[in-house]
């Protein structure tokens, strides 16, 4: 038997363990002091940080004995968690019990020697893994248990949506479905933090975190990988100017805005990654974007990656969306539902363009909670009212305070079911004046447009800008016919009566799942043609398509 640990090499560093160690000594401090059963999302960040930093990523080439890894990995330190999954060829995420594990391991790795490739003396924490197997292992044929790390494919999410009994059952299923695995979001982290040892090359206390879906409670498997390389955490950063003493020189250096230091980060930061960051690639620098960032694929895992900098309204927004999704499990359950149905209708889309984004269409799902009578999540300028000291947050003249107790936030008692919200949103947004109106969650109520767009939704913390400024006419157009079509559909006993699914049979399309199917009336072409028609021909031809339900819907 002969076995090998491969490191992925590049440029090497090893700074800022004290800064961990703080950290996690918080964190461990903010999950006891949990308020309601709700974890921060400040102590959940720590502690995923801690862990991912404790972890390595494995590949290997040969079929594998789970027995011998953990034995073999087990001789550099105790293991807390380990697990396997499936993206270009097959992958291990161990975490050790504490730092040491991951050294020791480094410490033995063989570094490859590949003939005409030249050796960057980087030791990063992907490695390759060959001959680990034995003949006579029982395990062998089937090999390790892999962690699913996407979705399932829309047919069988349907099929799977039939069979439940209840509306309300449909929706709780999709999002259990849809919603990151507590596998993919360590993942998310242990990208960040291999991520975060190149950065270090340059910036040696900065911290790799991530932000938008990977965190906010509304990811879904697959979505990509927000990241923030934040910088403000290097030691003096904040230090007011002194009268005499000492100053640094380093930190404007040709730099004349915090925009442009910003685009030089970035850019050498995307050099960096580009020429020795394992397994990123398809780097592309985005620097002239409003909000400038890094794009790039993370092969070992995967994921679709954009790194930012500077950017914490980007994080106050992730913390409100989390802090939403956390009040009560309706909000999530209706964000997942209408997130897919959007994808599956072509509403939302991977490529940007005039379409609604997630982030818009989740603020929607927001305001319309905040609608509901009486509201189920309160309005913004209440959660600033409601604020502490501590929570206090003006970001470039933003004011982004909010409450981040969740104890002192009172609910008011809405017992609407899922089925019913789901048809109600469907039904508010079939009918809402989007010619005049502004969706605005800071006051929970729509207020006249203050400039002409076809859809407008005032950024919660940078009032003056509006979240879909992107959406054109027809994207607006499509959405409040799909709208009016499956406000309709769900109020047909055809759809929304339980089918009775019987173990072993084919399950027949109802509820949800019928909202899934291909639309009779969003598709572009003849879009204008089939409206004309009166409701009750669409209406007909649906049903028709429903019960034949040959029809597999596409792929979205
Ligand atoms: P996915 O589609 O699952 O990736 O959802 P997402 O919420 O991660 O959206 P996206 O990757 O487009 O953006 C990441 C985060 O950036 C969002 O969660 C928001 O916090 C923020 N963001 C995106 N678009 C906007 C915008 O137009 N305005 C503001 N203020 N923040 C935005
Ligand atoms: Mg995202």
């Amino acid at each position: 038997l002969r076995t090998s640990l491969k490191l992925h090499t590049s440029l090497h560093t090893s700074a800022g363990t004290n800064v961990v160690a703080a950290r996690e000594e918080r964190a461990r401090k903010d999950v006891t002091d949990e308020k309601d059963g709700h974890k921060s999302l400040y102590a959940l960040q720590a502690e995923r940080q801690g862990q991912a930093e404790r972890s390595v990523l494995i590949s290997y080439h040969s079929r594998i004995n789970e027995k011998k890894f953990l034995k073999y990995l087990s001789k550099h330190g105790d293991i807390n968690k380990y697990y396997f999954y499936e993206s270009y060829g097959i992958y291990a995420v161990v975490e050790f019990g504490s730092r040491e594990g991951v050294a020791s391991l480094l410490e033995e790795a063989a570094i490859p020697s590949v003939n005409h490739e030249a050796m960057v003396p980087f030791k990063s924490r992907l490695l390759s893994l060959r001959n680990l197997c034995s003949a006579d292992s029982p395990n062998q044929q089937s090999g390790p248990q892999c962690q699913p790390q996407t979705t399932v494919p829309i047919n069988q999410l349907i099929q799977t949506l039939s069979k439940e009994g209840s509306i309300d059952q449909q929706v709780t299923s999709l999002t259990e479905a849809y919603q990151l695995t507590e596998e993919n979001s360590r993942l998310r982290f242990l990208v960040c933090s291999l991520l975060k040892d190149i950065a270090a090359a340059y910036f040696p206390e900065c911290t790799v975190r991530p932000f938008g879906s990977s965190v906010n409670g509304f990811g879904k498997l697959g979505c990509d990988l927000d990241m923030i390389l934040d910088l403000d955490g290097i030691s003096g950063r904040k230090t007011k100017m002194p009268r005499s003493g000492l100053s640094l020189e380093y930190q404007l250096k040709r730099a004349n805005s915090e925009r442009s230091a910003t685009q030089s980060i970035l850019s050498v930061i995307g050099e960096c990654v580009d020429q020795f960051g394992p397994g990123c690639v398809g780097v592309q620098k985005i620097l002239n974007a409003r909000c400038p960032l890094l794009r790039f694929a993370h092969q070992p895992s995967g994921f679709q990656c954009d790194l930012t900098a500077n950017n914490r309204v980007a994080i106050k927004s992730t913390e409100l969306l989390y802090l939403y999704g956390e009040l009560d499990p309706r909000v999530r359950h209706l964000v997942f539902t209408v997130r897919c149905w959007a994808r599956t209708h072509g509403i939302t889309s991977s490529i940007p363009g005039a379409w609604i984004s997630n982030f818009s269409l989740t603020v929607m799902v927001l305001f319309f909670l905040q609608r509901r009578s009486p509201p189920i999540i309160p309005t913004l300028d209440h959660l600033k009212d409601l604020a502490g000291p501590a929570d206090k947050s003006v970001i470039e003249g933003n004011d982004c305070t909010f409450v981040s107790d969740f104890s002192k936030i009172q609910l008011e008692s809405n017992t609407e079911t899922l089925e019913q919200l789901l048809h109600e949103f469907f039904e508010f947004y079939a009918t809402f004046p989007f010619s005049k109106m502004s969706i605005n969650i800071r006051k929970g109520k729509e207020q006249n447009k203050p400039e002409v767009a076809p859809l407008h939704i005032q950024n919660p913390f940078e009032i003056s800008l509006n979240v879909s400024k992107n959406v054109n006419a027809t994207q607006l157009e499509r959405f409040v016919a799909l709208c009016q079509e499956s406000s309709w559909l769900l109020q047909q006993s055809e759809t929304s009566t339980p089918r009775g699914y019987k173990e072993g049979s084919t399950p027949t399309t109802w509820g949800l799942a019928t909202l899934l199917l291909p639309s009779q009336v969003a598709g572009i072409k003849g879009r204008k043609k089939r409206r004309l028609e009166p409701a009750s021909v669409r209406i007909k031809g649906l049903l028709e398509s429903l019960k034949n339900n040959q029809n597999p819907p596409k792929k979205s």
